[in-house]
Formats: structure tokens, C-alpha cells, sequence
């Protein structure tokens, strides 16, 4: 594999409640090499965003976690998401090619057209100001074909492709893209990230429609502000900047 630290140190796991979980409680107990990788055939109890839970059948899918000592400060955290979440659309679009349209949909879901196809959880360590550690937690819809009937919009790389990939090839693959995004980060390329996470934008200058406060409305994303709100553009021509919990995507 070829990255520098990112899954250099792996720890490989039959069945884990969560791999986040994991991982922040081997993280808390001191010396770990930066970049060690969590991964698990099989998750119980695999967290999401929002408190939801993260469905994936054992052995189809990449759910893992990813331990970083990434010492940025904290008001700029979000630009781990847009890292992360670049690095892991590109691994997507790496794999089915031009076919279709991959996108992130904010904060840092991957869509491949109106369609999920992963997640990411981010969860951080602060020693005062800083991220001191943290755990990049990712579930990713391999060569899973059928899902349950409360996941709406879920896709998996075999649904789009036909084909069946080797889950552990696809780590190696998702590390080697994930790194240089990171590194990204690590050497202050802001103004690259801004840019290139923006024109990724699932929805990005178009007219959709949103709920906030029970209220449904139509909008326009103009993009995020610099901590990572997103911003819509109402009709009339105010906008509106949004915290993760306060905004539905309809
Ligand atoms: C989301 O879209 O809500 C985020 C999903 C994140 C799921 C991954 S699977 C590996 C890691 N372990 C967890 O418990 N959650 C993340």
C-alpha cells in the first residue's frame, strides 16, 4: 500500500460494537502511531450522525476507523470534513469512474447522484484549543445489494458497477486517497480545500427544496461559511447559514 502512515498500523477485527468506539478507547491510552486503522468485518452497533445508527451486513462493506493527531486548532475543524470527505469521493469516483456524478452532500455524506453511498463520523479529542486526536470513523456501501427498507436513497460501488470488490484492497485504496487530502491540511493548502469541497457540493447553485423548524422551503446552496455552516439562499434573496441539526435536505 502505498501511503505514508494513513493504515501503515492496522488493527483488524472479527465483530466490534463500533470501530469508533474502538478507537477512541485505544486512542485514550496513549502511545498510538498516527494514522493507525480500526477495521471490523462486522459492526453490532455502529454509530452515525445525529445519534442515528450505521446498518451494514458483515463482510460486504468498509467500516472503519481512522486515529489522527492532526494538533489543528479547534475552530478550524471543519476542515478535517472537508479532507475527509473529499478524499473519500474521490476513492468513489476512483472506483466507478466518470458514470455517474459523486458528490458531497454537507457536511460529509458521498452521494453518487441523489443516492448515499457513505458516511463519515468525526469525533475529537481536545487538549485546550487543539485537536489533540482525532478518529475518523467511515462506512462505505461496498458489495452490499439489498438494505433494509427504513434506509432510503442508499447505494452501494456494486450497485453502480456490477462488479465485486475485495474489501481489503478497497482500505488499501481508501487510505492512499484519504492521505494526500489530509496532508493537504497538515501543510496549511486551505484555499485548495475551500475551493475543490465547494465545487463538490451535492446541490451546489441549484434551486431544492429544505426543512427547517418544520417549515418547508425552497432555497438555493450557495456553499458553507468558514465554520462549516451551510448557507442557502432564499428566494426572496436572504441568507440563511445553518447549523448540521438545524437543516433537512427533501
Ligand atoms: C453517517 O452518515 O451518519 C456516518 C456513518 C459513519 C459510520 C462509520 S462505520 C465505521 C465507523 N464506526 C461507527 O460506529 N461509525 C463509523
Amino acid at each position: 500500500m502505498n501511503t505514508l502512515f494513513i493504515g501503515q498500523n492496522r488493527v483488524e477485527l472479527v465483530t466490534v460494537n463500533s470501530t469508533n468506539n474502538y478507537a477512541l478507547e485505544l486512542a485514550k491510552t496513549g502511545r498510538i502511531a498516527d494514522g493507525t486503522l480500526v477495521w471490523a468485518h462486522e459492526q453490532t452497533a455502529g454509530r452515525g450522525q445525529r445519534g442515528n445508527g450505521w446498518q451494514s451486513s458483515p463482510d460486504l462493506n468498509i467500516t472503519l476507523s481512522i486515529i489522527l493527531r492532526p494538533e489543528l486548532d479547534a475552530y478550524k475543524q471543519f476542515y478535517l470534513t472537508k479532507a475527509v470527505s473529499l478524499g473519500v469521493k474521490e476513492f468513489v469516483e476512483d472506483l466507478i469512474g466518470n458514470s455517474s456524478e459523486v458528490r458531497v452532500k454537507w457536511p460529509n455524506d458521498i452521494y453518487v447522484g441523489d443516492k448515499k453511498i457513505a458516511g463519515i463520523l468525526i469525533e475529537n479529542i481536545l487538549r485546550g484549543e487543539q485537536i489533540n486526536t482525532t478518529v475518523i470513523g467511515i462506512g462505505l456501501n461496498v458489495n452490499q445489494c439489498g438494505f433494509s427498507a427504513d434506509l432510503k436513497n442508499v447505494i452501494s460501488l456494486k450497485l453502480i458497477t456490477g462488479k465485486t470488490y475485495d474489501i481489503k484492497t478497497g482500505i488499501d485504496t481508501l487510505c492512499e486517497h484519504i492521505e494526500p487530502r489530509y496532508l493537504q491540511l497538515k501543510t496549511n493548502k486551505h484555499n485548495l480545500l475551500d475551493a475543490d469541497y465547494h465545487k463538490n457540493l451535492y446541490r451546489l447553485d441549484k434551486l431544492c427544496e429544505y426543512e427547517k423548524d418544520g417549515t418547508l422551503f425552497k432555497a438555493t446552496l450557495i456553499g458553507v461559511n468558514g465554520q462549516g455552516k451551510l448557507l442557502l439562499k432564499l428566494e426572496k434573496g436572504e441568507t440563511l447559514s445553518c447549523d448540521f441539526k438545524e437543516v433537512g435536505f427533501l
